[in-house]
């Protein structure tokens, strides 16, 4: 993991509220990356504003040296990054553990919202054989469609609204789950859980990424614990460090 600054190469938005912000990374740094992991990224212009915001890769390009986000703007320091002045970025990356891909053949990918970011990085990354099951609030919210559509397999899209794909939640349209070698999750806390639920008494694996609050990013401040179950105990564990991705069935939401 190494800070560096960088130029914005380009910044666009891609629906509403949601964009894809595109820096240049160096070589050494891109060779480390896992899918999953995710980038620190000082907020531009605000020496006011101390803490990082975390944000998963949502992809590399080894041959241009670039790295995508695809941000949800939901307060100050998102709305900063569109700031016309805000042209170099303070990155600290990459962060965190990712997903584990074990040589898994066949791979459920289950992505709600700007949580589908991190899976396409692993869409990216694997050459493994994905099904996507995808969950917007509605059409307006939409990004990332047609990656999913032209890798995966088979690809459910659900929306809140019903405005695009099937009206409810991805995990509604979980069936034979039997079939695949591993899930891989992103999302909010209730996609998650529910997924839990849904994957109780089976033995398929499950990991998901979790977007906890943080802080320092880096192990030192504990802003980021979650509650992690072993078969007779339970401890805390930090996001930032040994995180985001859990094996999803020890969470304890
Ligand atoms: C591992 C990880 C990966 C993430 N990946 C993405 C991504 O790919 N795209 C995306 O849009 N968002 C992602 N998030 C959420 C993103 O970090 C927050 O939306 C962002 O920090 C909000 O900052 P803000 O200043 O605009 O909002 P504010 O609400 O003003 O932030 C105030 C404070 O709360 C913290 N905070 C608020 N929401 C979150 C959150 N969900 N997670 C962590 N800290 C938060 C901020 O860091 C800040 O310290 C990720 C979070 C984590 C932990
Ligand atoms: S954010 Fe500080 S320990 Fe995880």
């Amino acid at each position: 993991m190494k800070s560096f600054l960088t130029d914005v190469l380009s910044l666009k938005k891609i629906n509403n509220g949601i964009y894809e912000l595109l820096f240049f990374c160096p070589t050494e740094i891109l060779k480390t990356f896992r899918p999953g992991q995710f980038a620190h990224i000082k907020i531009p212009q605000s020496d006011a504003m101390l803490l990082r915001r975390p944000f998963s890769i949502h992809g590399i390009d080894q041959t241009k040296n670039t790295v995508s986000i695809v941000y949800q703007e939901v307060g100050e320091g998102t709305r900063r990054f569109m700031e016309k002045k805000s042209r170099t970025l303070d990155v600290l990356m990459p962060l965190g553990n990712g997903f584990t891909m074990n040589n898994y053949k066949k791979i459920l990918l289950v992505g709600g919202g700007i949580g589908i970011a991190p899976l396409h990085s692993v869409l990216q990354q694997s050459s493994a054989c994905f099904d996507a099951l995808l969950g917007y609030r509605g059409k307006e919210y939409v990004f990332d469609v047609d990656c999913f559509v032209e890798r995966c397999r088979n690809v459910i899209i659900t929306s809140d609204d019903g405005s695009i794909g099937q009206k409810g939640f991805t995990t509604d349209y979980l069936t034979d789950i039997g079939q695949y070698d591993a899930i891989f999750a992103c999302g909010p806390r209730p996609m998650l859980q529910a997924l839990q639920r849904k994957l109780d008494g089976r033995s398929i694996p499950a990991y998901a990424s979790l977007e906890e609050r943080m802080g320092c990013g880096m192990g030192g401040c504990a802003v980021c614990v979650c509650k992690i179950r072993s078969e007779t105990d339970y401890t805390y564990k930090k996001v930032c460090t040994e995180g985001p991705v859990f094996d999803l069935k020890e969470v304890d939401f």
